[in-house]
């Protein structure tokens, strides 16, 4: 193997989807204290720090320079590169959360046992989903008493419509909880809650094994975790590799982040099961990084920095193939101009570092004075383009005007750069008298960054008038039913390429214009997937 390739191969790039308070930022802390990337655990961001009120985010914006929803995390662990990608979940929930997704070769879906599956991270699943990424799961919080893992299984197979496969499965839970059994690995990790980190490792022949009664104890646990095995082993799914590979079969995990228990054996099934830097469509062709070894990479992200004594954006960059060299030109597809990308940098936690050199799977970010856009290419000695980034349905929105009418241009030129970097999206009102425009975005605080931002960088005080619609949908048809629906459906707008999206209240309200419409297909993304 070159070295190229062998750089690829042990790339791994993932985000963690959950919702807040599942525990990701601890169980991104134990992984990052496993590669031996910080010393301690709490370093890698203020863990409340996403949970401020708006003043004092902006107050932690201006101090680190860079936004706290900003990081990618990198280790080493075990002869594998990690590249782990921060989906912002709290406040600062936003469109560049499913954005990051597209950027990840697979996701792990972290879940509280005690609660299942919920709002958020179905929302993120749904993109993974799309993408058909594998998905892996961490069953989260085992020390404390949560929902029968079984029935959380046929939570993740109704709400989310995956099958799973347990990889481990707890013996106990809560105050009972005596450790799990590693039903490939065949062995048996037991939990000290004195001193959890303490896990001691014991190979069995198979469930059976008369060791599990001796170390475990007590009997009625034992034989409820023999029921539950052979329940598991007869009408449960088989691991299968290719099932995992296309996202339909998720393998789960059952551990404790808190207490570091199964941290590291999940850890070491998913970097074996989770792919490398896989291929992308692009316009010339599906770009694989262990075929095509020229650098290119597209733009998945743009952060504002929302100091305004520091001006720069960074753009974030995942390299899809290639090798990335300090200094080296490359072409932006977009715009036809050749780049010399001088000053890259890396992240992990707050810090910056300048890199000289970096491989596909990996992110780099770079300083952008207003060049970049959401989903541009970049490319070194060839022109295609990697296909466009799809926006996703907002859940908010709002009328924008802006105060002064004088101060028209500055407020359109702020609209489109905002647009561009992919903070709103804007839509202009349909087959009105008076054409409005309407700003969409995913997370509520996106609106206050969005007036901070305006009145800050282009001088301009603008009026948001909120209204009642909580998604969009795209509409794709033709012909008489399509015409139709222009003329006489409710609530049209028009997004920045020209496509009509319906604005809904509710479910409700949406059905009954799919019932009405069946010719016509409504999605909930841009790139037309997701049909609903
Ligand atoms: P998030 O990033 O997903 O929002 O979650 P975070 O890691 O901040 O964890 C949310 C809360 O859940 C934290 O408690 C954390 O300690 C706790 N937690 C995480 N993993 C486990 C686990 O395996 N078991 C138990 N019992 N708790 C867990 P907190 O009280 O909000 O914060 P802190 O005071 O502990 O820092």
């Amino acid at each position: 193997m070159t070295t190229y390739e062998s750089e690829v191969t042990t790339r791994r790039t993932f985000a963690i989807i959950s919702h807040p308070d599942a525990g990701k930022t601890t169980l991104t802390e134990k992984l990052l204290l496993f590669g031996g990337a910080i010393r301690e655990a709490g370093t890698v961001k203020g863990r409340k720090n996403s949970k401020h009120a708006m003043s004092d985010w902006m107050e932690i914006e201006k101090q680190r320079g860079i936004s706290v929803t900003s990081s990618v995390l990198e280790f080493q662990y075990d002869g594998y590169h990690v590249n782990i990608l921060d989906t912002p979940g709290h406040e600062d929930f936003s469109e560049d959360t499913y954005r990051t997704l597209t950027a990840a070769d697979s996701a792990t879906m972290l879940i509280d046992a005690a609660k299942g599956v919920e709002a958020q991270t179905k929302k993120l699943f749904k993109v993974c989903k799309m993408r058909g990424i594998p998905i892996f799961t961490f069953m989260n919080k085992l020390d404390r008493q949560g929902r029968d893992p079984f029935e959380l299984m046929e939570e993740l197979e109704e709400l989310l419509g995956i099958r799973s496969y347990p990889v481990n499965w707890p013996i106990g839970m809560g105050q009972s909880f005596a450790g799990v059994y590693d039903r490939k690995e065949k062995r048996l990790e037991l939990y000290n809650p004195n001193n959890p980190k303490d896990i001691d490792v014991i190979s069995v022949i198979g469930p059976d094994d008369p060791k599990i009664d001796e170390v475990i104890g007590d009997a009625g646990l034992v034989a409820q975790f023999r029921e539950e095995i052979e329940l598991l082993d007869v009408a449960g799914d088989e691991f299968d590799e290719k099932q995992i590979k296309e996202g339909h079969l998720t393998p789960i995990f059952f551990g404790s982040a808190v207490s570091s228990f199964g941290v590291q054996t999940f850890l070491n099934h998913f970097l074996k099961l989770s792919p490398y830097p896989t291929p992308r469509e692009s316009s010339n062709g599906v770009i694989d990084p262990l075929e095509y070894k020229h650098f290119s990479g597209f733009v998945f992200k743009i952060q504002a920095n929302m100091n305004p004594a520091h001006r720069d954006r960074v753009a974030f960059l995942r390299i899809t193939s290639g090798t990335f060299k300090r200094g080296m030109n490359v072409n932006h597809v977009r715009t036809g101009k050749s780049l010399k990308l001088n000053q890259p940098t890396q992240f992990l936690a707050q810090s910056r570092e300048i890199i000289e050199e970096a491989y596909a799977g990996d992110i780099i970010g770079l300083f952008d004075p207003g060049t970049f856009r959401i989903g541009d290419t970049l490319v070194e000695g060839a022109n295609f383009e990697f296909d466009e980034m799809p926006h996703f349905s907002p859940e908010h929105f709002s009328v924008i005007t802006v105060k002064e009418a004088l101060k028209h241009k500055s407020f359109e030129k702020g609209l489109q750069q905002l647009t561009e970097e992919g903070a709103i999206q804007l839509f202009k009102t349909y087959n009105r008298h008076t054409e409005q425009q309407i700003v969409g975005v995913v997370g509520v605080l996106q609106f206050e960054v969005l007036e901070y931002r305006l009145k800050h960088e282009y001088h301009v005080d603008i009026q948001l008038e909120r209204l009642p619609f909580s998604f969009a949908r795209w509409v794709d048809g033709e012909g008489e039913a399509m015409e139709t629906f222009k003329r006489m459906q409710r609530n049209l707008v028009t997004d920045r390429d020209g496509r009509i999206v319906v604005l809904f209240e509710n479910d409700f309200q949406m059905r009954t214009a799919i019932d009405k419409y069946p010719d016509l297909q409504f999605f909930e993304n841009s790139f037309f997937k997701s049909r609903v």
